[in-house]
């Protein structure tokens, strides 16, 4: 099964993807994980990729596919998350064999956004997110697993996390429609409730229970 995960900023995409990646055995795929990995490393890639990160604008689409080439052809069973982000990115995506089977999105107001990306905590060396309110770590800034330190991210600025809100609606929302009328499945998910009842419904529809 290939699943794409579409929604704004925040939504709760890694969230969700960390499970249904569990529970389905699938591979996940984050392109925000990778260029973070780069931007740690220091890579030419990674280095010019935090400008646009930090602005909350997107990485351009031949830097993405490129980073992304190599997974898409060992990738079997799979999830996407935060790709593809652009109509080019789809058809990128559509042309390389790795076609979805299943589009699941995920929709919530801004203002419930802002709340989630002000109170999000990071633990950069694996992807484990926290939330300070809604998903805390049982030693406050310490990763459950490891006991390193949890980071904010740069892009959570709100100031950020607005401009990201727009970029999506531009240049990303398109998908809901290029992906409603195609052929592979497509889910609309609401992201505004409790973290397992959102993992809850999506189960269910990728079941055919819904
Ligand atoms: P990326 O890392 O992909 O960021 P994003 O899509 O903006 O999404 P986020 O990771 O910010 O949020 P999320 O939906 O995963 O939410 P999360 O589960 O963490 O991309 C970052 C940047 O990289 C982009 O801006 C762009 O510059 C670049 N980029 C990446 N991919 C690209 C591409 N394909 N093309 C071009 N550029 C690209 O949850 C958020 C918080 O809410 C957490 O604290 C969590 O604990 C909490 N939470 C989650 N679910 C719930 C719930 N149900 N109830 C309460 N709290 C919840």
């Amino acid at each position: 099964m290939r699943i794409v995960l579409l929604g704004p900023p925040g939504v709760g995409k890694g969230t969700q993807a960390a499970r249904l990646c569990a529970r389905f055995e699938l591979l996940h795929l984050s392109t925000g994980d990778m260029l973070r990995a780069e931007v740690a490393a220091q890579t030419p890639l990674g280095v010019a990729a935090k400008t646009k990160m930090d602005a909350g604008e997107l990485v351009p689409d031949d830097v993405i596919l490129g980073m992304i080439e190599n997974k898409l052809k060992e990738s079997g069973g799979c999830l996407f998350d935060g790709f593809p982000r652009t109509i080019a990115q789809a058809k990128a995506l559509d042309n390389s064999g790795a076609k979805p089977d299943w589009i699941v999105e995920l929709d919530l107001d801004d203002d419930s956004i802002v709340e989630r990306m002000s109170g999000r905590l990071v633990h950069q060396q694996s992807g484990r997110v926290y939330h300070t309110k809604f998903a805390p770590p049982q030693t406050p800034g310490k990763d459950d697993i490891t006991g390193e330190d949890l980071m904010r991210r740069d892009d959570d600025k709100e100031e950020t996390v607005r401009s990201r809100l727009a970029v999506y609606r531009e240049q990303t929302l398109p998908l809901s429609d290029y992906y409603a009328k195609g052929k592979a499945g497509y889910m609309r998910v609401n992201g505004g409730g409790e973290m397992d009842e959102v993992t809850a419904q999506i189960v269910k529809g990728l079941q055919g229970e819904s």
